[in-house]
């Protein structure tokens, strides 16, 4: 099973090296065996000692250069991270990045051999014409991206259950999962509201492959029940 959990714009530099000290610990106290992954903002990304892979929310596709305000591979590369997040819905949605620069962001990071967790998701108006449509939408998505790509993770992550406390239901889950699992033979993760109170039902669906979580991955407390829950399944 695959734990991921989104620190978004939350904690601080000082507050991640605690909560990845605690996880860290838990893990191992628990044997914990899932693979985590916790993506921290960029200010406090650092050389962490951890079994936890820790990943990066974003960057732009270069090396170095003129591009205020992003960072690039070779701020990357000094902390030896090789994971980032790409098509999330908040750098669709709010962001305004396009689906042109998410395949350039897709392509530039594959070269250099990142395991890219590939974030793809319907809004609500989409959802509410049905499962086709869905479908339709994400293959839109998909258009650019090498499916067959060795270190690649999709998360399924319907933007209208993304930040809002509504998890899309279990049948919403697996029919969706199943439709895209004859799609491509990746590890697909369900992200959106994922709680310790849901994640139970959520990765028991056969086709979910793990969960990627923000809002309760912010309180240790929260992502460590999870991981516990994740245990017994
Ligand atoms: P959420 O976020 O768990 O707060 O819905 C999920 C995500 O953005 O990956």
């Amino acid at each position: 099973m695959i734990i991921a959990g989104n620190l978004k714009t939350n904690h601080t530099r000082a507050s991640t090296k605690d909560y990845i000290e605690i996880l860290n610990k838990f893990m191992y106290v628990n044997s914990i065996k899932d693979k985590v992954y916790i993506f921290p903002p960029f200010t406090a990304i650092d050389n962490f000692i951890t079994n936890v892979k820790v990943g990066i929310q974003n960057a732009y596709p270069t090396e170095s250069g003129s591009f205020t305000g992003e960072i690039g591979f070779s701020q990357i590369e000094e902390f030896k991270i090789d994971t980032i997040l790409i098509g999330h819905s908040e750098r669709r949605h709010i962001l305004g990045e396009s689906n042109e620069l998410i395949q350039e962001k897709f392509n530039f990071f594959k070269e250099k051999n990142f395991i890219i967790f590939y974030c793809i998701g319907e809004p609500l108006e989409i959802r509410k014409q049905g499962l086709d449509a869905v479908l339709e939408y994400i293959d839109n998505q998909l258009i650019g991206i090498d499916l067959n790509y060795e270190n690649l993770i999709i998360a399924y992550e319907p933007v209208w259950a993304i930040g809002t406390g509504v998890s899309a239901s279990v049948k919403e889950i697996k029919e969706t999962h199943l439709a895209l699992k004859e799609k491509f033979s990746k590890p697909l993760l369900y992200g959106g509201s994922v709680k310790p109170s849901s994640v139970k039902e959520i990765l028991e669906i056969d086709e979910v492959d793990g969960v990627l979580i923000g809002t309760a991955s912010w309180k240790i407390e929260d992502f460590n029940k999870i991981l516990e829950i994740s245990k017994e399944i």
